[in-house]
């Protein structure tokens, strides 16, 4: 919580910039609130940022910077001072003006996403939690509210792609994949767009006598509105089996009648991928990933974000793990927020993108 006089400097700090084009200085906080000294504006700009209001870089002059995120509310009265005035607060409300681009946030996604404006992300991907099929350090979620906040939160023409599979019990699945499509679908407005199938090699997975090795995952691709606002497929081509011979087509009829006639044609290197992907499980090789029981392949993200997020673009990841979809964003130039309720997860993510992200001017030679 923070004063009322306290509130007013984080109001001019957050107006000064969009007048004079800069940041203020302490001493011209000094000069307008007519405090004692500029030790007094330090005091209440170090209170500000300690409790997470203002960002400010050490020994830069006009380095503060009021985060563009809470409203605040107001607190009527807490009390009387000692020389009987009266005393307002002041709490962050829970709700941010702009996204709070390129951060890992630490807690439960839906309480977070709903402090999210709406019509604001471009691409979801992520891997819930499902069935309690792994004990991520004893938090639950229910797939329905996180169904309606992501809706609610991307924008028209964004998707969300979703790796999710069942839990297998006494011969039966629990069909919370296929259950949450048809909630998302019938209850919040989604398209299903498509259902990719992410096949998995390199690991050999648990061994059945009485059942078969589950070798796959589903992505189901949630689509919010008319059409995705971006398309791209090109980077996802897969070799063709056939390269390079020549391939004789034609000679069918059509239904008016007219027969096409034969012609050859040379098969091209690559050919479009159908609804299949197939990622390497194992070797990533990035030890900080390894640190979580239950990650996704780093190239999985990439094709999704190169296929789906507008130039400029901004991927969230509510359920980001060890952050390998925001490491894949941040590598691809795109803007990021990933959500984790686990804080030693969340400092995972906040490593593998110091390590494992190129810095922007190695990402503007690309
Ligand atoms: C399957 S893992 C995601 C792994 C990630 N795709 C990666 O490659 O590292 C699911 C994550 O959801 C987190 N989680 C569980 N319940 C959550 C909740 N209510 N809100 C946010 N995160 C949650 C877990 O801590 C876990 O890290």
């Amino acid at each position: 919580m923070i004063t009322k006089k306290q509130k007013q400097v984080l109001d001019f700090i957050a107006d000064y910039p969009r007048r004079r084009g800069y940041a203020p200085s302490l001493d011209d906080i000094r000069k307008k609130f007519k405090l004692a000294s500029v030790s007094t504006a330090h005091f209440h700009v170090s209170k500000l940022h300690d409790l997470g209001f203002l960002s400010k870089e050490e020994n830069k002059p006009r380095a503060i910077k009021a985060l563009d995120c809470e409203t605040m509310g107001e607190i009527p009265l807490l009390g009387t001072s000692t020389v009987g005035q009266p005393i307002h607060g002041f709490k962050k409300q829970e709700k941010y003006h702009a996204l709070p681009i390129n951060k890992i946030l630490c807690g439960d996604a839906v309480e977070v996403m709903k402090k999210f404006p709406p019509n604001s992300v471009d691409i979801v991907v992520t891997s819930p939690p499902y069935d309690a099929v792994r004990d991520y350090k004893g938090f639950s979620l229910d797939l329905h509210t996180v169904g309606k906040e992501l809706f609610r939160v991307l924008r028209d023409g964004g998707v969300v792609a979703m790796v999710i599979q069942d839990q297998t019990k006494n011969f039966g699945k629990s069909l919370t994949s296929f259950r949450t499509i048809i909630d998302w679908c019938d209850n919040f407005g989604f398209k299903l767009f498509e259902t990719v199938i992410y096949r998995k090699y390199g690991a050999e997975g648990a061994w059945w006598n009485k059942r078969f090795r589950v070798d796959h995952e589903y992505v189901p691709i949630f689509l919010k509105g008319e059409r995705p606002q971006h398309f791209n497929k090109e980077h996802l081509k897969i070799p063709s089996k056939h390269a390079g011979k020549t391939m004789t087509v034609g000679g069918t009829r059509l239904t008016n009648g007219i027969r096409i006639d034969t012609r050859s044609i040379k098969i091209n290197p690559t050919k479009c991928r159908g609804t299949i992907w197939e990622y390497l499980t194992a070797g990533d090789g990035s030890r900080l990933k390894h640190q979580h029981p239950a990650t996704f392949p780093n190239q999985l993200p990439y094709d999704f974000i190169s296929c789906f997020a507008p130039k400029n673009g901004i991927v969230l990841d509510p359920f980001v793990g060890s952050g390998t979809t925001t490491v894949a964003a941040k590598n691809l130039g795109y803007n990021y927020i990933g959500i984790d309720i686990a804080p030693e997860y969340c400092e995972i993510a906040k490593k593998r993108i110091t390590e494992e992200c190129v810095s922007e001017s190695q990402n503007k030679l690309f």
